[in-house]
Parts: C-alpha cells; structure tokens; sequence
C-alpha cells in the first residue's frame, strides 16, 4: 500500500459516524505518529448535529449540479494568513428536523464496541451524543480540530524525493472571537474522506420552476430547511418525493397544513399501500410551474393556490476541497454518478494513499466500521492480503458500472437480498486480517445473528401502508413507532436507508 508510501502522518476530513470510526481504527493500528481530524463544525456529530436555525430561503438552483452551487473558495495567495470570515454558503448545517428518529435499527446502526443507550429507532439526539462519545470513548478526542474547513487537497511530491507523495491540506478555522477566519497548510502522508454526502440539497429542473421561484419568494423550499409543521399551519402545502424526508414530512403536516397535503410522486416506495394515508392526496410528476401560481402534473391535472412546496428531493455528495487540476482527475463523476477511478466504494486505483468512508448507500455505521479497519490496516502496511492489481481494480469498475446502468441502479448502492452487502464487507475482512498477536488494529466484526435478524425484520415504517390498519387494542396502526416483520419482501430490505 502506499506505492512505496510509508504512512506516519494521516488526516480525516470529516467527523461525523465516518470520522469517529476511521479515528478509532487509526488509533487502534498504533502505528501513526500524527492522526489528525479536520471538523468544519463546532463539535462531532455529521448529520445528527440539530440546527434550530436554518436558512429558510436556501439557494439551490433546480437541476444545478454540486460544483455550480459548492465552489471551491479562493485560496489566499501566500499562507498562513488571517482573512475576513467568509460568506460563501458552504451547506454545513444538517437536515435533522424536530420529530427525526432513525430508521436503521439501532444494532445496525451502533459500532460493534458500543451500542446506543436503546432504541431500535431512537430520536435524533441519540445519533448525536452517541458519535460525540465515541470520540471521548476511544480517546480520539484530542485528534479534533474543530470549526476547521478543509478548503484545499492537492497531491505533492513527498520532501524525501523518493517517488512517494504526500497530500497537502490548506485549512481554514473560523475565529469567532476576532470574527475572522485563520488560514494555513498542513502536510499529511495519508487522507481519509469521511466528509458525508447528505449537505448539498438538490431539486430537479422543471419547466417554470426557476421563474416560479423568482416570482414567489420563499414558496419552495428543500426539506433540508424543515423543522417542524408549525410554520405550515393551515397552509396549502405540496411536498414533492417519498422517500424518507418526503414521507416523514407529509405525514407530520397532516397535523397543521391544510388538508389534503398533496404529494408529488414518482415511483411507489416499498412501505406505501395502495392508497395515501387519510389527509394526503398523491399526485404524480410535476410537469410545469406556471406564473400565474399553478402547478401543473404529469396526468394533465393542476394545483393553485398553493402556499408552500417542499422538495424532498435529496442531496448529491460535494468535494469542493479536491484540486483537481494539482490531483490530475476529478474525485467525483457528477454525470455518472459515482467515484473516479475507485474500488470496492472505498479505496483509489491512482491514489493508494487516500480512502473515503461513508459513501455506498448501505448498512450506515456498522458498514463504516469496515471501511474504517480495512483502510487503517492497509496504511499501516499490515494487511495480510494486497488489494487487487490495478487491472483488476478497473475491471471490477467497468464492470459494475455496465451492469448497473443495464439495471438501472445506483453504482455506489449496495444491496443485502442478494448477498452484494455480505460479499462486500467480506472483502474488508480479507484485507484487514487479524492485526497483530501483540494487539494492535481492530478485527472486523461478526455480522451475528440478531443483528442480521433485526436489520430483516425491524422496520420504522410498515410494508404495505399502514392506512386503515388496526393495532391488537384497535388503535390506529399509525399509533406504533416501529413494527417487527416477518412478512415475504418486494424490495431490498436495505431501500429504506
Ligand atoms: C435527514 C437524514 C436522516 C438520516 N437518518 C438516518 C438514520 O435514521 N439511520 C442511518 O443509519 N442513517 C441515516 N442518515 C444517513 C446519515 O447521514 C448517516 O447515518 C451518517 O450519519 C453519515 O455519517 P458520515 O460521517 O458519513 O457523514 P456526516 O454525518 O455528514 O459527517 C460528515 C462530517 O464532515 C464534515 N465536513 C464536510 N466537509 C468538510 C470539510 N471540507 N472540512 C471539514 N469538515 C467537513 C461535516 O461538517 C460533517 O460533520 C440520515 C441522513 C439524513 C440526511
Ligand atoms: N431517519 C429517518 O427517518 C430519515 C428521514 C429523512 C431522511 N433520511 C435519510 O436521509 C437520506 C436522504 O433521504 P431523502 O428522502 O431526503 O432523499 P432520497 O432518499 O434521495 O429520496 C429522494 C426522493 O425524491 C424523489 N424525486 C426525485 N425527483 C423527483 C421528481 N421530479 N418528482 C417527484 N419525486 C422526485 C425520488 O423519487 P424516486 O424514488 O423515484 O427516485 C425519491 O423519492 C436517506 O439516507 C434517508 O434514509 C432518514
């Protein structure tokens, strides 16, 4: 590993699930003098940090990708140095709304060395305190440099000239106290990408919609800036997708919107009747936004007088920090959708001295934990097996790439019914090996039995559409948080994550 790499100096950019882990295994290889992990926000969390404040008016332009709406900022000619605080939207604050509980059972989502206080689907502050203490568990808290961006990669000669590189970060700190940010460069042997891809909200182009917007302020909105039904009381709301956020939040603006809540859909999610719930009427794809306020849909019928129209559409991963013209090729395919020359969701052909962890839509931080071991052991040079020779790596691509795009599939998701998922940690098993007898470097957890019992039959939502459906008391079904199910499967159980 390393193409003759010695890795003594790594950096994580990122310190959410995927950072307290990758920190965790780090450490535990007891074989790097420098371990460093770079967190834009005030404090460790990702995702599960709550932000009551929000930008209500968060610009995304429909159909613009990442790299439009997430620049690079301009880098300082010379370094360090201290600048006026930047104004650049930067999409730091999270998702999380008030009433958010998880949806990936809690032994599932919990490292193997330390569960959640309970669940299996915990309020959101849980997720957020968990990571925070992971940090303090491991003693990988002292690793954290916080309220720190990094703004900057580039690959660089290693300063022993001996053909090996190394990854230059430029940083910036926010200095609340001067109201200035800091600017400097670290250098690092290796780099390890934990930086999430839920930031960046994206919202499809549709005709009428840019000058929709333009002509009715603070009208739409992405679910990335909802936080709870109040402000939609007896509001005429539409919110378009359900998936996840699409789903929580219809159901939830049945309490204070106007009813129906309209729903705008595209295909039919797995836990979805026949039927919506009582209070929402469905509608399919919205085909024009006209500017006298009507919403047109696909099967030729329309809306007006609507108040507020919520995309929960989603977001598309960013790296705004990567150089790509000192790094020699992007990090990302925005067309395709998928990582630039990478193998099994996790490791670079080019770059053997940089990883990423977090990526695949899969199991979420038990899957990290994974990643995080395998890469740490192949940094450490302990890895009993070597990863695939580049040809291999490529064909391995190639070929998922061909054969996703016949089935119309994701590249990085990873399914569980047909085994993709256990095939696939079971290559960061044969990667990561043992560590060493003395101890050092985390081993690769059993997928026991209840976890692989609760991940197959725990579910937050229940298949089917609970419309109408009576609990053993006769209360509604609606009125359960979760369901154990043992019923027979459409969908891949992991297409609720
Ligand atoms: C609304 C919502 C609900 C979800 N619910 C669930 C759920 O119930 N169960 C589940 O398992 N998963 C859920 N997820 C997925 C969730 O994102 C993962 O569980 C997990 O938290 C992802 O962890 P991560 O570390 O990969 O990314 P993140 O949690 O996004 O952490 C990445 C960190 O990197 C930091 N960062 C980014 N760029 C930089 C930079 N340039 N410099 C420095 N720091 C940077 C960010 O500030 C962030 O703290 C949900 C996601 C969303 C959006
Ligand atoms: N813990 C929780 O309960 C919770 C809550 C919210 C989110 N999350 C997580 O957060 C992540 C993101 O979830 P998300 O729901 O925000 O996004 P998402 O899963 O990416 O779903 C996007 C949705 O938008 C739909 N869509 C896209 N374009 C559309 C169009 N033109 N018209 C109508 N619908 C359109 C998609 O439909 P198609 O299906 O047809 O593509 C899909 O339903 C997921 O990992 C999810 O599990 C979890």
């Amino acid at each position: 590993m390393g193409g003759g790499n010695k890795i003594k100096s790594v950096a994580v950019i990122g310190a959410g699930a995927a950072g307290a882990i990758t920190a965790a295994a780090l450490k535990a290889e007891e074989a790097f003098d420098v371990i460093r992990v770079f967190e834009r926000r005030e404090c460790a969390g990702g995702t599960w940090i709550y932000d009551a404040a929000v930008r209500p008016n968060l610009l995304v332009r429909p159909g613009a990708l990442p790299d439009e709406v997430d620049p690079p900022l301009e880098i300082p000619q010379s370094l360090p140095t201290v600048t006026r605080p930047n104004q650049q939207e930067r999409f730091s604050t999270t998702p999380i709304y008030d009433s958010l509980t998880t949806n990936v059972p809690e032994i599932a989502m919990s490292f193997s060395d330390a569960r959640f206080p309970y669940g299996p689907f915990a309020p959101h502050h849980i997720p957020r305190q968990y990571i925070e203490n992971y940090f303090a568990l491991h003693k990988t808290d002292s690793f954290l440099v916080l309220n720190t961006t990094v703004e900057d990669v580039s690959r660089i000669d290693h300063p022993s000239n001996d053909g090996s590189t190394q990854w230059k970060l430029t940083l910036r700190k926010h200095d609340a106290f001067q109201n200035a940010d800091v600017w400097w460069e670290e250098r690092f042997d290796g780099v390890i990408l934990a930086n999430g891809h839920y930031s960046v909200p994206t919202i499809p182009r549709v005709k009428g919609l840019e000058e929709y917007i333009q002509k009715y302020p603070g009208r739409v909105v992405h679910s990335k800036s909802y936080r709870s039904p109040g402000v939609y009381q007896s509001k005429r709301v539409l919110v378009i997708g359900n998936s996840a956020s699409g789903t929580d939040l219809s159901r939830e603006l049945i309490s204070a919107a106007q009813l129906p809540v309209y729903q705008s859909k595209r295909s039919k999610a797995w836990w979805e009747g026949d039927s919506p719930p009582a209070g929402i009427e469905w509608k399919p794809v919205v085909s024009e936004y006209l500017s006298d306020g009507r919403i047109l849909f696909d099967d030729g019928t329309y809306l007006d007088d609507i108040d507020a129209v919520i995309y929960c559409t989603g977001y598309k991963p960013s790296y705004p920090f990567w150089n790509t013209s000192k790094n020699g090729q992007p990090l990302w395919d925005d067309r395709r959708g998928k990582l630039v020359k990478s193998y099994w969701h996790t490791f670079f052909r080019d770059f053997p001295n940089l990883g990423i962890v977090g990526l695949p839509r899969v199991l979420t931080f038990r899957s990290f934990e994974y990643q995080a071991i395998a890469l740490a052991r192949l940094f450490a040079n302990r890895n009993p097996v070597p990863l695939p020779p580049a040809g291999e790596q490529r064909a391995w691509e190639d070929e998922r790439e061909q054969v996703r795009r016949r089935e119309r599939r994701k590249f990085h998701d990873i399914t569980w019914d047909d085994g993709e998922t256990h095939e696939w940690l079971q290559g960061f098993l044969k990667w990561s090996g043992l560590g060493t007898l003395t101890g050092q470097g985390r081993i690769p957890p059993p997928l026991t039995k209840e976890m692989v019992w609760a991940i197959e039959n725990l579910k937050k939502y229940r298949p089917g559409g609970d419309d109408g459906k009576k609990g053993p008391n006769g209360e509604p079904a609606e009125a359960y948080e979760w369901i154990v199910v043992e019923e027979s499967r459409k969908r891949d159980v992991l297409g609720f994550v």
